[in-house]
């Protein structure tokens, strides 16, 4: 069994379809980790019964806010950390001090179309092909080694809603299948015991 970390800052729509996956595995959602309060993910986490911590990072460093949250993940030996929707970046210092892996879903063919508003921005493209990206995450916008990329072709007749529609019904399928596969992998891992 292993331990999830998922870091949400709106919505929770991903939030909520990894955690419901996860039920039906070995592994669990440990805690969500929110920086807005009022960010609809903390509703779901309520409904959810899974631990949610908000975490405030106005008017500190950016670091301060970290160190509170490793401390969190620290105390509940989280394994594995998964960003679903979580628009701020993380340090190069956190992610080294964390150790283990951290995964982003972006909605676009990464690496086009990074940071906020990429549905609209893929939408208003030229491009036929629109996806999502899941990836390993480093200290950039959006940006680490890619796991797995998912897409589909678009008529140009869709609405942006349609669009948006597909886009997370490619995240709410794959990003937990990923999660998933490194979470079976973490026993082997345990970067907190080291
Ligand atoms: C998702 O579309 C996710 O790909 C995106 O935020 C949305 C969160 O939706 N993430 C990014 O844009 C990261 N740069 P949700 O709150 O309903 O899961």
């Amino acid at each position: 069994m292993a331990d999830l970390a998922v870091f949400a800052s709106g919505n929770g729509s991903n939030f909520e379809a990894v955690s419901e996956h996860l039920a039906q595995s070995p592994h669990r959602v440990t805690c969500l980790v929110c920086d807005r309060t009022g960010a609809g993910a903390l509703r779901r986490a309520a409904r959810l019964s899974i631990a949610s911590h908000v975490i405030s990072y106005a008017g500190r460093p950016r670091e301060d806010a970290e160190q509170e949250i490793l401390g969190i993940l620290r105390d509940a030996m989280v394994d594995v950390i998964a960003l679903a929707g979580f628009m701020r970046l993380l340090s190069a210092s956190f992610i080294e001090t964390f150790g283990g892996p951290i995964l982003n879903v972006h909605p676009s063919l990464l690496p086009r179309y990074p940071g906020i508003g990429a549905i609209e921005t893929s939408f208003h493209s030229k491009d036929n092909e629109l996806g999502i990206t899941i990836h390993e995450v480093d200290h950039g916008l959006d940006s680490g080694p890619i796991v797995l990329q998912k897409s589909f072709r678009r008529t140009g007749r869709e609405s942006l809603a349609e669009i948006e529609q597909r886009i997370h019904e490619l995240e709410h399928r794959w990003f937990p299948d990923v999660i998933r596969r490194f979470l079976d992998d973490a026993p082997s891992r345990q970067h907190w015991r080291m």
